[in-house]
């Protein structure tokens, strides 16, 4: 993809330079356009050298205005699949806002055809001002997307609204906005579970398992910038991705209530989350202490979270499965697509660990038609979107 990344004089503007080099990194082509002011903050070269790429916009000494500087503005704004601002200053989204360009920067943004994006960064005095507000909710007004500020300490000192958003969050709107949609999953409504669970046995002690919940966090960055509407239910501690409406859940119980609540609006369901088979029949109201026995601990089956959605399908509704097995993984994977009445499953082969952490993994797609090409080894986000290719693939094969 190639991303225009425009940055304005603020105290954040190093934070743009990570952000370019974020997208960067995730293998996209960057080129940066700096104001004036912004050139204040950081450098051209800083910005060149993170990239790869010529810096725009700032100061002709450097070298960064191409040779036709006359259309330079238009060439930009031709180049660019989308332009995302960060940080953005009240100045930029005024003259945008009310169509005014007396730079590179704020040119290009009106030459453009590709979607902007804006990460604002102020003070939480200007960002409350109704003429800000103002300027950002004509922004929106004309499709724009705003990654809002974060609450925070700013760097004037205050605490409050203001603060430029994670660079991650801003790298991950930046990539939905990018992203070419999925035709089968483009507007569809995807529930994905993912994370361990976790079963108290007192208030300090609990019985979990080795997920994390990258994957199934890795899935809804995916399926989400395959132009899904993606729910997520996740246990465990990982940051949610941006612009992906989440249920925080502890227990088996509370993914499958979770779950049901969601399930009639949904069009499908990738179920990823490791949820516990079995739970304490107990809990302890008090911390259980050494001594006071007996050592043994009885466990009951938890519920289904996937049988039962499954047993509570629509006609339409399709429902895609996980199975991290340590022996005779396909025959298992296939049992259980059948036993679940699943329409596909992935399946890990978790021997010796593989599978957990950050390691490349891979994973075998099982559907009724049988067994298909094993997917990786690739790290888990490249993972994730060759899983979105294959089940929209499949699923726009299928008609459904
Ligand atoms: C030290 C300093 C920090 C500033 N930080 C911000 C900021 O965080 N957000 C903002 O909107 N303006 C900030 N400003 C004001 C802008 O730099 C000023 O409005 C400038 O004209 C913006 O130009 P530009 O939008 O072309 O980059 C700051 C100014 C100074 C001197």
């Amino acid at each position: 993809m190639k991303i225009l990344v425009g940055i304005t004089g603020g105290i954040a503007a190093y934070r743009g330079a990570e952000l370019a080099r974020t997208l960067t990194k995730r293998g996209h082509v960057v080129r940066c356009c700096l104001t004036e002011a912004g050139s204040r903050f950081i450098t051209p070269l800083t910005l060149a050298s993170l990239t790869g790429q010529p810096c725009f916009g700032a100061n002709p000494e450097y070298h960064e205005w191409r040779p036709n500087p006359i259309i330079e503005h238009v060439d930009l704004a031709r180049w660019a699949d989308v332009v995302a601002v960060a940080p953005a200053t009240a100045d930029i989204m005024g003259k945008t806002a009310n169509g005014l360009a007396n730079d590179l920067l704020s040119t290009l943004l009106l030459a453009t055809t590709a979607p902007v994006l804006w990460a604002p960064a102020m003070n939480k005095a200007m960002w409350a001002h109704p003429a800000v507000q103002a300027n950002v909710a004509r922004l929106k007004g004309f499709g724009h997307t705003v990654v809002e500020p974060a609450e925070g300490m700013l760097a004037c000192g205050e605490e409050g609204a203001g603060r430029l958003a994670e660079v991650a969050d801003i790298a991950d709107a930046v990539e939905t906005l990018a992203g070419p949609a999925h035709p089968a999953l483009a507007g569809r409504a995807i529930l994905i579970t993912a994370g361990p669970t976790q079963e108290d046995l007192d208030p300090v002690r609990t019985l979990t398992n080795r997920s994390s919940g990258a994957m199934g966090i890795e899935l809804a960055r995916a399926f989400r910038n395959a132009g899904a509407r993606v729910s997520l239910v996740l246990g465990g501690d990982l940051p949610a991705p941006w612009g992906v409406p989440t249920v925080r859940v502890r227990s088996a119980q509370q993914m499958l209530e979770a779950c049901q609540a969601l399930w009639p609006d949904q069009d499908g369901l990738v179920a990823a989350a490791a949820v516990a088979d079995q739970r304490p029949q107990t809990c302890a109201q008090e911390k259980v202490k050494k001594g006071l026995g007996p050592e043994t601990l009885v466990l009951v089956r938890t519920p289904d979270v996937l049988s039962t959605l499954s047993a509570n399908r629509g006609r339409d509704q399709w429902l895609l499965g996980f199975a991290a097995e340590s022996e005779a993984h396909v025959p298992n994977a296939t049992a259980k697509l059948h036993m679940k009445h699943l329409d596909g499953i992935l399946v890990n082969d978790i021997r010796g660990g593989k599978g957990f952490g950050l390691q490349a993994n891979v994973l075998i797609p099982i559907t009724t038609s049988g067994q298909a090409e094993s997917l990786g080894p690739l790290p888990k986000d490249q993972l994730a979107q060759a899983v979105v290719r294959w089940w929209g693939d499949w699923l726009g094969g299928k008609g459904k």
